[in-house]
């Protein structure tokens, strides 16, 4: 038997679904549409990667048959086209974030670089014995090795503000933990495994009472909430582009000219610098000084179809969109004996997390992969979570702007069948 009462409702669509013109938007999606085992694909695997629109595979595909050649460095037509097309995008990133300026913009290859090259060109000649990096028990590991070898290398400690049953973060514990010695915080805006949204712009608030800076890990953010860098007042912002319907291997550190321009570079080579001998070597202008070498050209592009595929869609209807998919899914799996979501905080985003009972995540994958639908299994990269439910793994469903309720009526049914598998 289906559990699914809403079934029956099967033609309606909620307003959030048709203020974005879902069937026109699925349509641009070329991945969507295929079957997969004889079934139609469900994708619900966006946490880990996003689906790229048409658009974004064309631009790339443009830019190798027509304009491939490096950037900054060629005064011929190929070059030249290369290097406005790469530096327009770092202007459309700069109005996506509403960032003060473009030299606040720099390209890496994603939110883990991002985090790395904060550890080591801030804090690295900053941070020593006795200093305090402080960040949450639900980071992803990227948020989190990169401030261990820090330490390693400095002498500081890391503190860890814990989360509560729900998943959401233990605010008290939170302004104890900051003190005189905190001289970073470094926290997840969504969290990956939970689907948690922190309240990021209180927490800045907080640090910058104290005169420290705040690093917000946005990788799970971007693609589902309005980040607006200036309101938030955030001193670096992290993304990775693959997960905003760009291509992999591009990403983006946003960072206050303040401190970029105070930073050392932690990465040496061609274009970030402005000359070399072997007596002294001057750095380029920000934010080339943090761009060495020939940097993922056809990534930036891609990144630039996918914020301009974004733009006429409101980033706030895309956000109430997911919710009430969210809100849907939520309601029908709580409704199911022996499922247990990880991650009930009042302020979620995108993420649904779950396990049942006696059933290994990798199997419920497996059997939902079998029915066509595409979800995680795993710690997600967020071992400490787990540590903290005393799991080893959960099942996670993560939704983009594409996903519809058919998608969730999938879901549920594939749930059931892998109730039927193992109660048989
Ligand atoms: N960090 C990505 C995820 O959550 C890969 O799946």
């Amino acid at each position: 038997m289906n559990s699914n009462p809403h079934m029956l409702e099967q033609n309606f669509r909620p307003d959030t679904e048709q203020a974005l013109d879902l069937q026109a938007l699925r349509a641009d999606f070329p991945a969507l549409h295929q079957e997969v085992r004889g079934h139609p694909l469900v994708y619900l695997d966006n946490g880990a990667t996003s689906q790229k629109p048409r658009s974004v595979i064309d631009a790339i595909r443009h830019y190798y048959e027509r304009d491939n050649s490096n950037v900054h460095r060629g005064v011929h037509t190929l070059s030249e086209r290369a290097t406005l097309a790469y530096e327009g995008v770092r202007k459309k990133v700069r109005n996506f974030f509403n960032a003060a300026s473009i030299r606040e913009i720099v390209f890496v290859r994603g939110t883990t670089e991002a985090i790395n090259l904060v550890a080591q060109s801030y804090g690295r000649p900053r941070f020593s014995t006795g200093d305090e990096i402080l960040i949450t028990e639900m980071e992803h590991h990227s948020n989190i090795v990169p401030w261990q070898l820090l330490c390693q290398q400095t002498g500081a400690t890391l503190k860890v503000v814990p989360f509560n049953e729900a998943g959401e973060l233990d605010l008290d514990a939170y302004h104890e933990l900051l003190g005189p010695r905190t001289r970073l915080v470094a926290v997840v805006h969504v969290s990956n495994s939970l689907g948690t949204v922190n309240p990021v712009a209180e927490l800045i608030a907080a640090a910058h009472q104290l005169d420290v800076p705040v690093l917000v890990d946005g990788a799970q953010a971007v693609a589902h909430r309005k980040v607006d860098v200036q309101a938030l007042d955030c001193d670096f912002y992290t993304c990775s582009g693959h997960k905003l319907f760009a291509p992999t291997g591009i990403g983006v550190l946003y960072a206050k000219e303040a401190l970029l321009a105070d930073m050392e570079p932690y990465q040496g080579g061609g274009d970030m610098i402005s000359r070399v001998s072997f007596e002294e070597t001057r750095y380029n202008d920000l934010p080339y000084k943090f761009e060495a070498g020939t940097p993922n050209i056809a990534g930036v592009i891609g990144l630039g179809a996918a914020l301009d595929y974004l733009e006429p869609l409101d980033m706030t209807a895309i956000g109430a969109h997911e919710d009430e998919l969210l809100h849907y899914a939520t309601t029908q799996l709580q409704a199911l004996p022996g499922i247990r979501l990880i991650g009930t905080a009042a302020a979620k985003a995108s993420i649904l997390s779950f396990c049942i009972e006696g059933v290994h995540p990798h199997d419920i994958s497996t059997i939902l992969d079998g029915e066509g639908i595409a979800i995680r299994a795993g710690h997600h990269c967020t071992m400490p979570v787990m540590t903290h439910y005393g799991l080893s793994a959960t099942a996670r469903a993560s939704f983009a702007l594409y996903n519809n309720r058919d998608d969730v009526d999938a879901l549920v049914a594939g749930i059931d069948k892998v109730k039927e598998i193992f109660q048989s």
